[in-house]
């Protein structure tokens, strides 16, 4: 079974009460949302494994550590996804990204896919996927199942709040996937929105209704 990780650092819990309230305004939550998961990042790479280089200072060698192995992709899910990356890849600009379109069908809330473009060398990459929202967990579970069927094999989550059903699922039908939140909220309401939750996280971001 996954292991899932509810990031508690002061300034991710900070910045999310922030997130959450309804007085935060687009501009607002966009820039708090990036910041998070900037923060975020931070922890979902904690793992990433060095190897030892050495370099000239000014006065010596030096002998230090760079990230060895695996390159890394990030997987939004479009398009609160979105949201999320800019302050990913402030931390690694390096990082490739492809995109998942996948809306919620209103009536049955499973995930419809409309688009996809990925990078090409997916499976050599650790790939995090992120959506600010993880709710049933049906768009979270397709986007990984969508990646493993192309090849990929090191998948983590990233999510800023889960609800305890999305995390079950995804549990579930992907037990090899590690789960990074910032919180894990209370339930679903009758409409599949994640109570306290944020509202719609796309809606949001991107002042639509
Ligand atoms: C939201 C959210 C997730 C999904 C979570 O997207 O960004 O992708 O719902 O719900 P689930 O866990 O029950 O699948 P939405 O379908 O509203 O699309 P949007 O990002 O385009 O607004
Ligand atoms: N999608 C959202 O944007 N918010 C929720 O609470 C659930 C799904």
């Amino acid at each position: 079974m996954s292991n899932v990780y509810v990031l508690d650092h002061p300034l991710i819990q900070h910045k999310l009460t922030y997130i959450r309230s309804q007085e935060t305004g687009p501009k607002e939550f966009r820039e708090l949302v990036e910041e998070v998961a900037m923060l975020m990042t931070y922890e979902v790479t904690r793992d990433l494994p060095l190897e030892e280089v050495t370099v000239q200072t000014p006065l010596t060698q030096a002998n230090c550590k760079v990230i060895a192995g695996r390159k890394i992709g990030f997987v939004p899910i479009l398009r609160a996804g979105l949201g999320m990356v800019g302050g990913m890849l402030k931390l690694i600009p390096a990082a490739k990204v492809g995109h998942i379109g996948l809306y919620r069908d209103p009536d049955t809330l499973e995930p419809v896919e409309y688009y996809c473009k990925l990078p090409t060398d997916l499976t050599e990459r650790e790939l995090i996927v992120i959506d600010p929202m993880l709710a049933t967990g049906g768009s979270a579970a397709a986007g990984i199942k969508f990646l493993k069927d192309r090849g990929a094999s090191h998948i983590k989550l990233m999510c800023l709040i889960a609800a305890p059903e999305g995390i079950q699922r995804v549990q579930e039908e992907h037990p090899d996937v590690d789960i990074y939140v910032a919180a894990v909220d209370e339930r679903l309401n009758d409409h599949g929105y994640i109570i306290p939750g944020l509202g719609d996280a796309g809606d949001r971001l991107f002042g639509t209704k």
